[in-house]
């Protein structure tokens, strides 16, 4: 998926803190007032795979309600869940028939109410998908839409004549495969898909639409939602004129197409205004945006934050996940660079479009001890995580064997080189019964046979485990006012081995250092420049030798230290 993607831009203390959920833009106990998203920790919940309350074989809305208490007791403050509204199931959601409902498939609005009230009780926010570019072909303002050219809602989407018979209007090619444009015999025009065809592109143009979606939002603000992750922004304009995009390569890409440059088809400078809108309804709820932001650089992520900060507040950074190996150099370059930018960073490290995290960075014979050295990274740095479900267990990446198994239809369409994204929207391991626990009836992925060791109830009997792991960083970055506030201070910036920085807030602060090789390393630590003598150990994951300022790591060892003068 990742070359779909690039051709897209191609203690619980701390938790406990949060005041109910007003409209104060502060935290009481932080020296720092703080916005309440900059110091949340998110978790991805993919529904269809996360709890099966029914046996039906797909998760919902009442099997997330059941693992609050699990969520609560790892250390997460808000919930993201991918589109659960009504939908074809298409795109598996991305493709939603009514923004205002809940899909039978997950439940009901009651469900959905139940959630936030349980959530609520445990401070935990709920953050929805909101599908912005397109809805399906089969939302009643499609249906309309295609009905005829004098519909109410023909110029809701986005409607040309071809350039000739048989011909699309111009060279724009979906991102799933094939031409942008679909014929629609019925009214003898094209319409513009940037995924499959059946989702239809909104026409964020018109007036009209731009007040359905916006009201959109405030009815699930209404309904105590805390934000939404926006689906993406880059793709919400085209230009108007229809300049065919620049061809970089005429080779062929998975789908046996052409690699185009997407110039006139994404990042329209139009975009930033509906971003404007939509936050000047978010700050009305104290909500936040996340957006899925796929950009080259961090100067194109920059213009996501918006003059003043009056757009995006999380820009999700995927050029973090783009340092596919274990590189200090990269790393570093990327963070410095992210940092720099005027927003405050968003890190993640998979989602349900990318490979798993577990697999992408493991070696194959230090997996574990990996998952924990990408948990302190992202865990630790300033800026506020996304966690996927399933990272804090080392779920692994597990692509079907046969085209037929596939479920994801870009992976039958670009067989074999694209496999499509199953394999990281596999079933939650819970426990080491039948279909881990996820459900009683049959899993609609199967289960990955990793669940026999890594799963939910087996981690958390065993203090050395990647959860157990996961749930003291979670608890020591709430409650450690560096990790909460400190800047970031790159130090021994030649080591090509050890990746190391400080969290600094007023005198004090943080040293993490993370052996990135799978050779033992001494690292002498440069903390005397910045008025520091020694650390002490907050949390590490092995033996770890320290003395006075020279730190001795095992093999992707991690040591998170406090700074002593
Ligand atoms: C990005 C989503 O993350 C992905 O899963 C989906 O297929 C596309 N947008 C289209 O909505
Ligand atoms: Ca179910």
């Amino acid at each position: 998926m990742k070359q779909i993607v690039l051709a897209m831009c191609l203690a619980g203390v701390c938790i406990g803190a949060f005041p109910a959920f007003g409209r104060t833009n502060s935290r009481s106990g932080d020296t720092v007032a703080h916005d309440w998203w900059k110091h949340a920790v998110f978790y991805e919940i993919y529904p269809r795979s996360f709890a099966d309350s029914n046996g039906d074989g797909i998760g919902d809305l009442t099997g997330i309600t059941a693992k609050l208490d699990y969520l609560k007791n790892l250390g997460v403050d808000a919930i993201w869940i991918t589109p659960c509204f009504p939908s074809p199931q298409v795109d598996f959601g991305y493709d939603v028939s009514d923004y205002k409902n809940i899909d039978p498939l997950y439940g009901t609005l009651a469900d959905f109410d139940k959630l936030v009230r349980e959530a609520k009780k445990r401070n935990i926010r709920i953050i929805l998908d909101f599908v912005v570019n397109h809805t399906s072909d089969q939302h009643p303002w499609f249906l309309d839409s295609r009905s005829s050219r004098t519909s109410a809602h023909r110029d809701w989407y986005i409607w040309r004549d071809g350039k000739g018979p048989g011909e699309p209007p111009n060279n724009w090619l979906s991102t799933f495969g094939g031409s942008a444009w679909k014929f629609d015999p019925a009214t003898h025009q094209y319409y513009y898909h940037f995924f499959y065809p059946q989702q239809p592109d909104l026409n964020w143009r018109n007036p009209a639409v731009e007040k359905a979606m916006f009201e959109v939002t405030r009815w699930w603000y209404r309904r105590g939602v805390s934000g939404f992750r926006l689906d993406a922004v880059d793709t919400l304009f085209e230009d108007p004129r229809l300049t065919d995009n620049p061809i970089l390569r005429p080779g062929s890409n998975a789908f046996g197409d052409p690699v185009e440059e997407n110039k006139y088809n994404t990042k329209q400078p139009e975009v930033h205004e509906v971003l404007r809108g939509l936050r000047k309804i978010a700050n009305e709820y104290n909500a936040v945006l996340i957006g899925e932001t796929w950009t080259a650089d961090v100067a194109e992520l920059d213009k996501y934050y918006g003059e003043g900060s009056n757009e995006l507040q999380l820009p999700m950074d995927f050029l973090f996940t783009m340092v596919n190996k274990l590189s200090p150099a990269q790393f570093r370059k990327q963070i410095a660079e992210v940092n720099a930018a005027s927003g405050w960073p968003t890190f993640v490290i998979s989602n349900h479009d990318i490979a798993r995290s577990y697999d992408r960075y493991g070696d194959g014979a230090h997996n574990d001890e990996i998952a924990k050295l990408m948990a302190a990274l992202y865990l630790t740095l300033r800026g506020t995580p996304i966690m996927y479900y399933g990272e804090e267990i080392g779920m692994e990446t597990t692509p079907p064997a046969r085209r037929e198994d596939v479920k994801d239809p870009i992976g039958r369409r670009g067989w074999p080189k694209e496999k499509g994204r199953d394999g990281e929207r596999t079933p939650m391991q819970w426990n080491e019964s039948e279909n881990a626990g996820f459900t009683t009836g049959t899993p609609w992925l199967p289960v990955p046979e990793s669940y026999k060791t890594h799963n939910v109830a087996a981690e958390s009997k065993d203090p050395s485990s990647i959860l157990e792991f996961y749930k003291k960083l979670l608890r020591l970055r709430h409650t450690n006012s560096a990790l909460l506030n400190g800047k970031y201070v790159a130090i021994n910036e030649n080591d090509a081995n050890v990746l190391s920085y400080l969290r600094m807030n007023g005198s004090g602060g943080v040293v993490v250092a993370l052996n990135m090789s799978s050779t033992a390393q001494n690292v002498a630590l440069e903390l005397k420049a910045q008025g520091f003598a020694s650390v002490k150990s907050l949390l590490d994951s092995g033996p770890v030798t320290i003395k006075k300022s020279s730190v001795s790591l095992p093999p992707f060892g991690v040591l998170i230290g406090e700074l002593t003068k």
